[in-house]
């Protein structure tokens, strides 16, 4: 029986892959590297520097960095990126995500955030959410990021809980990659999650609701 839950954030908490896309697009801009939707899709639940070297890589000129000018060009999207999430509130919750976090709490359920981004920590608190989960992976801790399974274990572990009683959310292919290597259900919202073929799928989180899980389980 499921018991718990482990999110990914960006895209399936709050719209913040919106964000990162458009500082790595700017960043892409300033650094004459033609930016298209498919990299964007691409680089969700990437941390920030394997994305830089995803994006580097794109350029057709395969112009070389030393480490110190990536650590500067990866600051600079991040200090960007923090801009953009300055303004973010409660209000920037997606839509059915506040009442299915609720519903679920008050089922018994526990959860646990498995995201790649060292912001996770400053956007929850921003959303008045971080009451909501028993902890937070910290991503400065793993060895291997998404599709690697590490952080969706790492999460399952805090929520002391088997995988095989843990549902994991994502948007991002490499995340639900992750989730299915962690031995989790794997449950994926849009586009980009569907074609690592999730056990559960939603286009959107308002279809999101523990009776919609329990429709497709029972399928
Ligand atoms: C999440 C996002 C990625 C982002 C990564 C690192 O996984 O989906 O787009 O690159 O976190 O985020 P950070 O805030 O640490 O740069
Ligand atoms: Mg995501």
């Amino acid at each position: 029986d499921i018991k718990g839950f482990t999110f990914d954030l960006d895209g399936v908490i709050t719209d913040t892959a919106k964000f990162h896309e458009a500082a790595w697009h700017d960043l892409a801009d300033d650094l004459g590297i033609e930016w298209s939707a498919e990299i964007g899709n691409h680089l969700k639940g990437i941390s920030r520097m394997a994305s830089l070297d995803m994006i580097l890589a794109t350029d057709p000129q395969g112009k070389q960095y030393s480490q110190e000018e990536k650590q500067q060009l990866a600051d600079k999207k991040n200090a960007h990126y923090r801009t953009l999430i300055a303004t973010v509130t409660p209000d920037d919750i997606l839509p059915g995500i506040k009442s299915f976090l609720d519903d679920m709490l008050d089922k018994g359920y526990t959860a646990s955030v498995a995201s790649a981004s060292k912001n996770a920590p400053s956007i929850l608190e921003k959303l008045e959410l971080t009451s909501y989960f028993v902890g937070i992976v910290d991503p400065a801790t793993l060895t291997h990021g998404k599709p690697n399974p590490e952080i969706f274990v790492k999460a399952g572990e805090l929520l002391n809980l088997q995988p095989s009683q843990i549902i994991g959310l994502e948007d991002a292919s490499a995340g639900v990659e992750a989730i299915k290597g962690a031995g989790q259900t794997a449950l994926g919202i849009g586009s980009a999650a569907k074609t690592a073929n999730p056990e559960l799928w939603f286009d959107k989180t308002e279809n999101l609701t523990l009776n919609n899980i329990k429709k497709q389980l029972s399928v």
